[in-house]
């Protein structure tokens, strides 16, 4: 993964609330069977400052979450603890990162994944389908074409930039876009079904963000 990802954990504090599109995946889906007393089990796949696996944990998900910076375990591990919330962390890789087949209930890639060269990208959705339990579903959020900072930079491959001056992107390192149809594309070939892609379309500060928000099943 970019090594820009742990100079910036080590610098600032990430984001520490959730998202509005996790928080309505995870309370149509799971909250009912979570308030029964049912043990979801949920990967937050590149947990960064840990604000999904914060809110899991607060939620009573049983927690696994891991992020390739170890600064980004760490600061999240730490928040937990303050709060005397439990999930279980591991510092890896998402390309090589291990954990039991048919495992999860869930699996979250909140803007984890879209920051890698597309063989990766292939290959991380390819390992969680294996994660998942059948019948699992995934949460997937990734960048567009519509968004600020596409096609600047340096283009490492089609579609993948880095060295992003402009836009909410800047010095995020390695950032793929996707349009619709590439994102239910990939998706589809690592196996999963049932997709269905959201939009968000936003500006920040003035610049264009663009956000596909997927949701699919093992
Ligand atoms: C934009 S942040 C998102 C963090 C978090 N999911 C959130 O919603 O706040 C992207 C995170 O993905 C991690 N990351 C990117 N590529 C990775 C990879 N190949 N393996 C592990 N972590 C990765 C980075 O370290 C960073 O913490």
């Amino acid at each position: 993964m970019d090594r820009i990802w742990e100079e910036i954990h080590s610098r600032n504090e990430w984001g520490a609330y959730p998202s509005e599109h996790v928080i309505r995946f995870f309370a149509r889906n799971y909250y009912g069977r979570v308030r029964n007393g049912e043990q979801i089990k949920v990967l937050d796949f590149g947990c960064g400052g840990g604000a999904h696996t914060w809110y899991l944990a607060r939620e009573g998900f049983c927690v696994y979450a891991f992020d390739g910076s170890e600064h980004a375990v760490r600061n999240t591990e730490n928040r937990l603890k303050r709060e005397n919330l439990q999930a279980s962390f591991k510092v890896a890789d998402g390309t090589d990162v291990q954990y039991e087949r048919d495992f999860f209930d869930a699996v979250l890639d909140n803007v984890c994944i879209y920051a890698n060269r597309l063989e990766d990208i292939r290959s991380m959705y390819h390992k969680i389908y294996g994660f998942l339990k059948p019948g699992g579903k995934l949460l997937t959020v990734c960048f567009g074409r519509n968004t600020c900072g596409f096609g600047q930079g340096t283009e490492i491959e089609e579609n993948t930039f880095t060295d992003i001056k402009k836009g909410p992107l800047t010095e995020r390192g390695v950032t793929h876009f996707f349009d619709e149809a590439d994102i239910g594309k990939v998706i589809s070939e690592a196996g999963f079904r049932n997709l269905q892609t959201d939009r968000i379309l936003y500006t920040d500060r003035g610049d264009q963000v663009e956000q596909f928000v997927t949701q699919a099943e093992k």
